[in-house]
């Protein structure tokens, strides 16, 4: 895998790890990282060996810290449009990433670092993790898509609470309120993401891979385009060997040896 200067990757059995890295601005967001992960994005699209993608952030008291306030003081109005863009771009690439994603937040989840989390599939929060959207305390308002994505994530009333007051929220409050699907103490927090990595590469892979697409593509669409699309990615599933061995094997009664395709 390619060298990067922010980020650390590791591929390994099936799980690729994203360890986004610049410890001393609690990893926040520049542009040099945001175009690293937009290369790195592309080349996991691209490998069939990683099936599934945990993110997390390199030591122990933050996930992300949000974009860089140092790089963003001094950005003109079109600047500030065209940094959202690239961010919002970036971030939907990471969303419709093939391969499932999994955040192992480990830290402060704060402005672009929770708007990252919120790109990702699944978030798993250690105990100590905080998140927020304090743009409003910098006298902006989040700029790669956390407007959108909190909303769909927790609802209307709770989101708008929390991005008018910009509060800081711990990981109890997070899971509380559906920010995250799990906590777990500091020391297994890459290990219950790994685990529930395997669980998922242990499933038919294709399925997974288009109920990832009928949720994010459904959710954009009107209720009835997005239940037609359902059925066509249902319909497709019995193009697959998977299909064909998940219900023989289940007929059959032993466990399914699935094949990814
Ligand atoms: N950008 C740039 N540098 C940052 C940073 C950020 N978002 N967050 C932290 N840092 C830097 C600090 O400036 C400090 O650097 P120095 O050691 O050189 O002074 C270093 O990281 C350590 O941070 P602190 O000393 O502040 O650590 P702390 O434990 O006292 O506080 C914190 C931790 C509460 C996370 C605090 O750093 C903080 O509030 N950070 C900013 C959080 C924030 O507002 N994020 C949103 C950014 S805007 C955004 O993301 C817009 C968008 O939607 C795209």
């Amino acid at each position: 895998m390619k060298q990067y200067t922010s980020l650390l990757v590791e591929c390994n059995a099936g799980i690729g790890v994203i360890t986004l890295s610049r410890p001393k601005a609690l990893n926040a967001l520049n542009y040099e990282m945001l175009k690293e992960l937009d290369d790195l994005l592309d080349r996991l699209a691209q490998d069939e060996t990683v099936k599934v993608v945990v993110i997390t952030g390199s030591g122990n008291k933050a996930f992300v810290a949000g974009a860089d306030i140092t790089e963003m003081q001094k950005l003109s109005a079109l600047d500030g449009r065209k940094w959202g863009k690239f961010g919002q771009a970036v971030f939907n690439k990471l969303e419709n990433l093939p391969q499932p994603v999994i955040a192992a937040v480990n830290g402060f989840a704060l402005g672009g670092g929770c708007e990252l989390a919120m790109a990702c599939d699944i978030r798993i929060a250690s105990e100590t993790a905080r998140f927020g959207q304090p743009e409003v305390t910098l006298g902006i308002t989040p700029g790669f898509a956390g407007t959108q994505r909190l909303p769909r994530l927790i609802g209307k009333g709770r989101a708008k609470e929390l991005l008018f007051t910009g509060d800081i929220i711990d990981a109890q409050e997070a899971y509380r309120l559906g920010l995250v699907n799990k906590v777990t103490i500091p020391e297994e927090l890459i290990s219950t993401a790994r685990a529930l990595a395997e669980k998922i590469m242990s499933r038919a892979e294709v399925a997974v891979k288009l109920c990832k697409a009928a949720v994010n593509e459904g959710l954009d669409m009107d209720s009835e385009s997005s239940i037609a699309y359902e059925a066509e990615v249902f319909g497709l599933c019995f193009a697959t060997l998977d299909q064909k061995e998940g219900m023989t094997a289940f007929i059959e009664k032993r466990k399914a040896a699935f094949v990814g395709r």
